[in-house]
């Protein structure tokens, strides 16, 4: 599938920049959503772009307005303020599925984690980041929108070798372990937005060199094989 317009917020980060750049590689419009003060790789210096707050709901509804689908790819950076997470991975969430329903927007990514949900997890001394992930994602996931999450191991910048590493896709609470490069997390986020299957679905997701190459699709049938 190719020349749709996707919305990606957290598009100025180093994974929704890379969900970009995949986006135009396939011949699809990304449409950066990011704050005022984001820096935007030179990469991406000629996609649309619209500067925002995601607490502005206006400015929100109008920078949604017809696309075909959002990857939400924020989260709160690392840093000395403890309610980052729970501003931005749950009510940064929230306040954007709520926007695709006002506007119509029914096809959702969410970049989420591993371990969301987790009470007991060392990530968690970052002000409780995966049970506030937990509650994007619910949000996401009660919103009666086609949905998706994407939950990913660790997250590394490595870009080589990557057409020859194969995803391990799971069901939920399945990994806590493992990463993947974050150029891989963005192509599931592809592949995911072009698989109607996985609509309804909490996918995990690392990567190894060792691991066969699998479409998604034929991911899911060996997940549900294993339910
Ligand atoms: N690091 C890991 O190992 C790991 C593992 C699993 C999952 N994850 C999750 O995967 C996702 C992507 O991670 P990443 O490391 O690629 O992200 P990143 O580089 O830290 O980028 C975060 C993005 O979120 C945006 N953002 C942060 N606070 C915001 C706010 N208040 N309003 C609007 N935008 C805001 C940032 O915008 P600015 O550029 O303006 O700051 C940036 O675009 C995140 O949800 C992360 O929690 C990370």
């Amino acid at each position: 599938m190719s020349n749709r317009t996707i919305a990606i917020t957290g598009a100025s980060g180093k994974t929704g920049s890379r969900v970009a750049e995949e986006l135009m590689a396939s011949g699809d419009r990304p449409r950066l959503l990011v704050r005022s003060s984001s820096v935007i790789p030179y990469t991406l210096m000629n996609a649309e772009q619209v500067r925002l707050s995601l607490q502005d709901p206006t400015a929100l509804d109008s920078a949604l307005k017809g696309v075909d689908a959002l990857v939400i790819a924020t989260g709160a950076r690392p840093s000395i303020d403890l309610l980052g997470p729970m501003r931005v991975d749950a009510l940064g969430v929230r306040s954007q599925v709520e926007s695709c329903l006002r506007v119509g927007v029914s096809r959702v990514i969410l970049v989420s984690s591993l371990c969301a949900g987790r009470w007991r997890h060392p990530l968690n001394l970052f002000g409780l980041i995966l049970v506030w992930k937990r509650i994007g994602e619910q949000a996401l996931e009660n919103s009666g929108l086609d949905w998706t999450v994407i939950r990913p191991g660790g997250l590394s910048e490595r870009e080589e070798a990557l057409n020859v590493e194969g995803v391990y896709w799971s069901g939920p609470d399945q990994q806590e372990n493992d990463s993947i490069p974050r150029r891989l997390v963005a192509r599931c986020c592809l592949e995911a937005l072009n698989t109607p299957a996985s609509i309804g679905r909490i996918l995990e997701v690392t990567s190894d060199a060792s691991r066969p190459i699998i479409s998604l699709s034929e991911a899911l049938l060996s997940i549900d094989s294993t339910r």
